[in-house]
């Protein structure tokens, strides 16, 4: 019994600085979480969408993905700077690996995709984390894919074939296609310290 003790309290100690526990989030919280969640999130859709279109005019699909590949993570960590809140997005089929969803970002993604099998699509859904006694609140976008999306993200054997060769180089690993126009895509996650509400 003893030995137990002594080997969680070492397994405690070990893991303890990474100490994630979700709590219960306020009720009255909610509305205000919801308010900053969407703004940044949708700072950061604009932003992506507009360099997104900007490219496909200028240069077209083959353009527009090495934009894609090369920007969207820096242009997230600029909205970050200007928001002040940490931005991922994330999806359990993703292109970029860095993109993988943690714990509690699959729950969200789950809890999107098991509305979508009712047909139903709610505008967000909160989390409240503990980490390390610091509680901070999780506020997650859901997004559909959309007719400009299926260049890059639809059915392989409709895609551009040099498009197709130029994604498979980059992303060798990529699970970002065989999507429809409607599809549940993944969220943007935004994260609120709670003293910040
Ligand atoms: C020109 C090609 C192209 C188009 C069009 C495109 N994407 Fe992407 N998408 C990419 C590439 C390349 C990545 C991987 C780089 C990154 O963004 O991190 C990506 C990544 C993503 C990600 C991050 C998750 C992951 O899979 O890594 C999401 C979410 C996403 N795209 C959604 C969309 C949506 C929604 C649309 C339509 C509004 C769209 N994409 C249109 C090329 C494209």
């Amino acid at each position: 019994m003893l030995k137990k003790l002594t080997f969680f309290s070492v397994v405690a100690m070990v893991v303890g600085c990474a100490e994630v526990q979700k709590v219960e989030v306020p009720k009255d919280k909610e509305q205000k979480i919801a308010k900053v969640g969407e703004e940044s999130s949708m700072k950061l859709l604009k932003t992506l969408k507009g360099e997104l279109m900007n490219a496909m005019q200028k240069g077209g699909p083959d353009e527009a993905v090495e934009v894609c590949s090369q920007k969207a993570m820096a242009l997230t960590s600029q909205i970050e700077k200007e928001t002040g809140y940490s931005i991922k997005r994330t999806t359990f089929k993703y292109r970029n690996p860095a993109n993988t969803p943690d714990k509690y970002e699959a729950e969200a993604l789950k809890y999107f995709e098991e509305n979508m099998k009712q047909g139903k699509m709610p505008s967000y859904y909160i989390q409240a984390l503990n980490e390390n006694g610091k509680v901070v609140y999780r506020y997650y976008k859901p997004l559909k894919v959309e007719g400009v999306c299926l260049t890059c993200h639809g059915d392989p054997n409709l895609m551009d074939k040099n498009l197709v060769q130029k994604i498979k180089a980059i992303y060798p690993n990529d699970k970002a296609v065989g999507y429809r126009e409607g599809d549940f895509r993944g969220v943007v996650r935004v994260t609120i310290p709670a003293d910040k509400i």
